[in-house]
């Protein structure tokens, strides 16, 4: 069994790095990450202590628009990543490599995460897929670069999952197994599993050295990740049954655009305190 979960320790890291991650889950601490796609979340996050914030490609449902993240490409998500990096003081940015930029090779899947570490300041990568993208994952390490993983449910390939399904359940287990090892033997200083039974990702949890990220996977994991519109209750339509909705900052928003509306259409703003003598 896992360690409960404890309280931030008072030795924390004026920076966050790799290595905090491997301290952090042969300690027993759990790490918290966020997704961040600008400068505004990225400092409030940061400040509140939160230890990675990841540029994740989810920047194509929660920023750019888009149904999936298939159509999210490097340009798109180069100056939201570098909009994070800049307003991080303490936590460790990860750019999310998208759909198309690493599946061709391990030289490619380089050339594109140097794109990152050149132009935005980010301290690591991440990208999905266990056995098969091993060798991106190997490639990328090679170069000096840190790879975080993404094993379980992996939203670019959700066509070829058939949608949005728990992975790893009864005889897939061995699959995720595979992929966890895979990841680890590549290099990876840890992996996101992602929509797995909490009871998979505790096995995988305790048979890898390297820590694992829940997204969806149940508490005996070494950290937990959120998108940060789900977690917060900007987003609408679909919101996965393992969020936990923390504040409703759609309604707050919506409060205050309805009575700024009204008060502007009754002359009530802005008043003599608003405006210039
Ligand atoms: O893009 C993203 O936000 C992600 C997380 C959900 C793991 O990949």
């Amino acid at each position: 069994m896992s360690e409960p979960m404890k309280p931030a320790p008072s030795t924390s890291p004026a920076r966050v790095r790799t290595r905090h991650f491997q301290r952090a889950k042969d300690q027993g601490i759990k790490i918290t990450g966020l997704t961040s796609y600008d400068m505004l979340t990225a400092s409030i996050f940061d400040e509140a202590g939160i230890d990675f914030l990841l540029v994740g490609d989810s920047a194509g449902n929660t920023v750019l628009g888009y149904d999936t993240t298939l159509p999210v490409t490097v340009d798109e998500l180069i100056p939201l990543t570098r909009a994070v990096a800049g307003a991080a003081k303490r936590a460790l940015v990860v750019a999310d490599m998208p759909f198309g930029s690493y599946e061709n090779g391990p030289e490619d899947a380089l050339k594109t995460a140097l794109r990152f570490m050149k132009e935005t300041g980010a301290q690591a990568v991440k990208l999905e897929g266990g056995e098969r993208s091993h060798d991106q994952i190997r490639r990328i390490v090679s170069a000096g670069i840190p790879v975080m993983g993404h094993i379980g449910f992996t939203p670019q390939s959700e066509h070829g999952l058939g949608g949005h399904i728990i992975q790893g359940r009864g005889d897939a287990f061995d699959q995720l197994m595979r992929d966890a090892r895979a990841v680890q033997d590549a290099g990876a200083f840890a992996v996101v599993l992602e929509m797995v039974p909490a009871d998979a990702a505790e096995r995988v949890t305790a048979e890898l050295d390297i820590p694992t990220i829940g997204v969806g996977a149940g508490p005996h994991v070494s950290g937990q990740l959120l998108v940060w519109t789900d977690f917060a209750g900007l987003t609408t339509g679909r919101i996965p049954s393992f969020v936990k909705k923390y504040a409703d900052i759609r309604g707050a928003l919506t409060d205050a655009v309805s009575a700024f509306r009204t008060e502007v259409a009754d002359g009530v703003y802005p008043g003599e305190e608003y405006s210039y003598k």
